[in-house]
Order: C-alpha cells, then sequence, then structure tokens
C-alpha cells in the first residue's frame, strides 16, 4: 500500500497532510527515508519506523475486552463512558467495531475487531456461536427444563421469538445459561419469562474463547483459532 494511505489509516495524519508530514518527520522503511506520499510500503514484510520507533501494525487485529458495567457497547456516545474508550495505544489507532454488544448493566466478555467480514461472522445467526452467560438471579433457579425446551419472548422489534437454552445449570449462587442466539435483551428476558429476575450478567465465553482471568477494563489481542 502507498505510505500515504497507511500513516492516514492509522491516524497519524490525514492524507492530504501526509507530504508537510514527511518533511517534519522522519519516516523510513527498509532502512530508506521515505519524503514522497506515493512510496509503496508492505507493512506486514518490514516495520515502518517514524522518528526511530518501528510503528504497530497489524492488518486484523482481534481483541477480548472484559467491559465492566456502566459502560455502553459503542464507540462514542456523548452521556456515558463506551468500552472503545478503554482501548489504549498501540490499538487505539485501528478502526475497532464490537462483535455482539452487551448491555451497559452487563459486564464480561466483548471482542472487538477492525476486520468487518469477521465480525459479521462472529455476530451471524447463522453462525450459531454459543455464548455463555453467568447470571445472578433474585432467588434459587428451579426451571431449567422450561428454558432448555424454550420460552417465547419479544425481540429488538417486538416480535414474539422462541428462545431455547443449549445448557444451563447451577453453581453457588450463579446459573450459567449457554444460548447461541443474541436477540435484544436476550438472556433477561428468558428468565424473566418464567419469573426470575437477572440482578447481575457477565458473559464469561464466545465460541471456544472465554474470559480467563482479564479484569473489568482489560483486553487483550486472541486469534481466531481461540474463538473457532
Ligand atoms: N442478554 C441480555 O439480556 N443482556 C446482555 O447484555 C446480553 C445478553
Amino acid at each position: 500500500m502507498r505510505i500515504d494511505k497507511f500513516l492516514s489509516q492509522l491516524k497519524y495524519v490525514s492524507r492530504h497532510d501526509v507530504p508537510r508530514f514527511l518533511n517534519d518527520h522522519v519516516v523510513t522503511y527498509k532502512n530508506e527515508r521515505i519524503f514522497s506520499q506515493r512510496i509503496q510500503v508492505e507493512p506486514n514484510v518490514a516495520p515502518i519506523y517514524l522518528d526511530g520507533d518501528p510503528i504497530f501494525y497489524k492488518e486484523t487485529i482481534y481483541l477480548k475486552l472484559y467491559k465492566p458495567k456502566g459502560y455502553l457497547s459503542a464507540n462514542t456516545d456523548p452521556r456515558h463512558p463506551c468500552a472503545v474508550d478503554l482501548i489504549k495505544a498501540p490499538y487505539d489507532r485501528f478502526d475497532l467495531a464490537i462483535a455482539g454488544r452487551l448491555d451497559i448493566d452487563s459486564e464480561g466478555l466483548l471482542i472487538l475487531s477492525n476486520h468487518g467480514s469477521m465480525i459479521h461472522q462472529i455476530i451471524s445467526p447463522r453462525s450459531h456461536l454459543p455464548k455463555v452467560y453467568e447470571a445472578t438471579l433474585d432467588r434459587p433457579f428451579q426451571n431449567e427444563q422450561k428454558l432448555l425446551d424454550g420460552v417465547t419472548i419479544l425481540d429488538g422489534k417486538n416480535e414474539p421469538y422462541l428462545a431455547k437454552a443449549l445448557e444451563i445449570h447451577s453453581k453457588d449462587d450463579l446459573t450459567i445459561i449457554t444460548i447461541d442466539e443474541g436477540k435484544f435483551h436476550q438472556v433477561k428476558r428468558m428468565f424473566h419469562a418464567v419469573g426470575y429476575t437477572v440482578l447481575n450478567l457477565k458473559r464469561i465465553q464466545i465460541g471456544k474463547l472465554s474470559l480467563g482471568s482479564l479484569n473489568p477494563g482489560e483486553y487483550e489481542e486472541f486469534t481466531l483459532e481461540d474463538l473457532f
């Protein structure tokens, strides 16, 4: 790709201002200083240096984030802190999107990536990726079979929808439920349909990818082999 595309994609400078940037900064590739915005670089082959430091670059980035409660699953919002605000250098230079939201009062595993078609695949109902949630309910749960058989809830468009749990069991005070869909407020609405209120909801796994030892607000890279 051209150096002007590379630098502007990573938000160092607008494409228009690249000539000035190359004058004001020492940008080198394969030990040669770049002066022209038309120079072709292959950042996967050799690093590009900016004022002596290598520029972090990957074509595709996959991050798993522990979204804390109180954060919106969004890139920007005028009123609430957003999950994407938690992502710092060097990943904050990439256009990250969220694959599968969590409610503002839910916490746990959120996947972020700059790979649009992969995000599509992760959230597509056709992928049937299982998602595992730990729910704290208002009282001990005793309706496993009803959720395995399926309950009718309203989806995001207020249309009735038959939602089924793939697995459900209780462990101490937590009820662990697995679903492979992602309708609006699905887990809360499924428990509500059988008379329970979800007090806390934490997503602990998507596909093979688990939250692991991340603490709220922490994130790390993963590979697609960790997920599928
Ligand atoms: N189901 C919900 O009700 N809320 C979430 O955040 C995720 C799944």
